[in-house]
């Protein structure tokens, strides 16, 4: 099979080493890919949302399978173009309509989707500029801290959690004013959740669907979860304190009310569905859906899944995931995130990096990296994710730790206390 990847973060470089192992593949290309794809695939410089140039690589390179990585392309309709494209239909692609994208593209279409289908999530109401005044009485009948949420996409960065209620008025009227462009013409507040963050993710078909290993990721910048967010830091999976009584109200209260929702309301969904929750005391709560898998979180959960990610791909596309053998690795996975410095605000690239070739019993998967003039260098502020798998989550970190002190660039920094949450 010929199989094409789009995306270039450490998400896309796991899926690139997974597929590159599998016996199915026969040409992997990665779009537009990082310095590690370029190792195992051929990577393309198309962009990701750029579908006329897709279609013509597809064709061209007759290309049998699409894994999509980032959310835009989905939102954008991704699948909806394959599907309606004579020359493209017979190609698997992975990933959802761009009416199944929209739980991920509208916080306030995914709020009442929960509200719909009685999945357990914040109480919250939506509001535009012309219900400003209704907003910020919405704002006084809540408790502190105030959750304000961009409604679009906003390179995740348009969840606002403010202490001081003024401040939170204040803070409506600028999302309602363009803060975030058109993203936030629509602005959801909803109650605060006190508790601890897990993600679990679901692979469906439409009629069936698989739990893949639950994760954690680690979003601040800074240790002891302080500073600003990040696209995060580190993950470990399983996430230790997700239980079987946990996992069992996961299943039941939300991701088969997920899966049956999108079934009822006959939405094209071939694809993971990421469920961000929030565990207040031992309830399980919706705080978001992504419609991709996560980064770092991939760098955790694919390695832990044993069987052929081809196989898996092809069972989601042709809805037999019912049927197929799903063998999952009982070994803990940890990965550390190395970025550059200034991240996630301003950074240098370009730093010439060393040390990958020293480490032999991790898995250094790339982030932002290019090569330039046959070096290996920094390319983005997310740069190398070091996973580690051993029998226990605090074996595989300390692993990590210890492969990482061979790596070497200008500015580099990783947070040394990924995991300090959970002992
Ligand atoms: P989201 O983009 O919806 O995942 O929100 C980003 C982050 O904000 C989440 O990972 C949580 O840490 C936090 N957050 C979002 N909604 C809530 C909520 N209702 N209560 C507490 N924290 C929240
Ligand atoms: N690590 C969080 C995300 O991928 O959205």
């Amino acid at each position: 099979m010929n199989i094409l990847i789009l995306g270039s973060g450490g998400r896309e470089h796991t899926f690139a080493y997974q597929i590159a192992k599998s016996n199915h593949c026969k040409n992997l290309f990665v779009a537009p890919g990082n310095a590690g794809t370029a190792a195992i695939a051929t990577n393309i410089a198309l962009s990701v949302t750029d579908f006329t140039a897709i279609e013509n690589f597809v064709v061209e390179k007759d290309i049998n399978m699409v894994v999509v990585g980032p959310e835009d392309p989905l939102v954008l309709g991704i699948a909806n173009h394959f599907k309606d494209t004579p020359r493209l239909q017979d190609v698997m692609l992975i990933g959802p309509s761009k009416k199944g994208a929209l739980l991920e593209g509208s916080k306030e279409r995914a709020k009442e989707f929960m509200l719909q289908h009685k999945i357990p999530t914040a109480a919250y109401k939506s509001f535009t500029k012309e219900s400003l005044t209704a907003g910020k009485a919405f704002l006084e009948t809540l408790k502190a801290p105030y959750v304000l949420k961009a409604d679009g996409l906003a390179a995740g960065k348009g969840v606002l959690i403010i202490k001081d209620l003024n401040e939170a008025k204040e803070a409506l009227g600028k999302m309602l004013g363009g803060q975030f462009g058109d993203a936030s013409n629509t602005v959801v507040i909803e109650e605060f959740l006190d508790g601890i963050e897990l993600s679990v993710f679901v692979l469906t078909d439409g009629k069936n669907y698989k739990i893949l290993p639950t994760a954690k990721d680690y979003k601040r910048i800074g240790e002891g979860d302080t500073g600003l967010n990040t696209g995060g830091m580190g993950a470990i999976s399983p996430v230790p304190f997700a239980d079987a009584t946990l996992l069992e109200k996961i299943e039941e209260r939300i991701v088969k009310p997920t899966i049956n929702g999108l079934k009822k309301e006959k939405i094209d969904y071939k694809g993971f569905v990421f469920i961000g929750l929030i565990k207040v005391g031992d309830e399980p709560y919706v705080i978001e859906y992504n419609v991709r898998m996560g980064d770092p979180e991939t760098e955790v959960v694919l390695p832990r899944i044993k069987t052929d990610l081809v196989d898996v791909f092809k069972a989601t596309y042709e809805q037999s995931l019912d049927t197929l053998n799903f063998e999952l690795d009982e070994k803990a996975a940890a990965t550390i995130m190395v970025v550059s410095g200034g991240y996630p605000e301003a950074y240098e690239k370009g730093k010439i990096i060393t040390g990958l070739e020293t480490i032999k019993d991790s898995i250094v998967f790339h982030a932002g990296t290019a090569i330039s003039d046959g070096t290996l260098v920094t390319n983005g502020g997310r740069v190398i994710a070091v996973t580690s798998l051993d029998l226990d989550y605090k074996k595989a970190i300390k692993k990590s730790y210890q492969n990482i002190e061979k790596l070497h660039f200008d500015t580099m920094y990783y947070r040394k206390d990924i995991g300090f949450d959970l002992e």
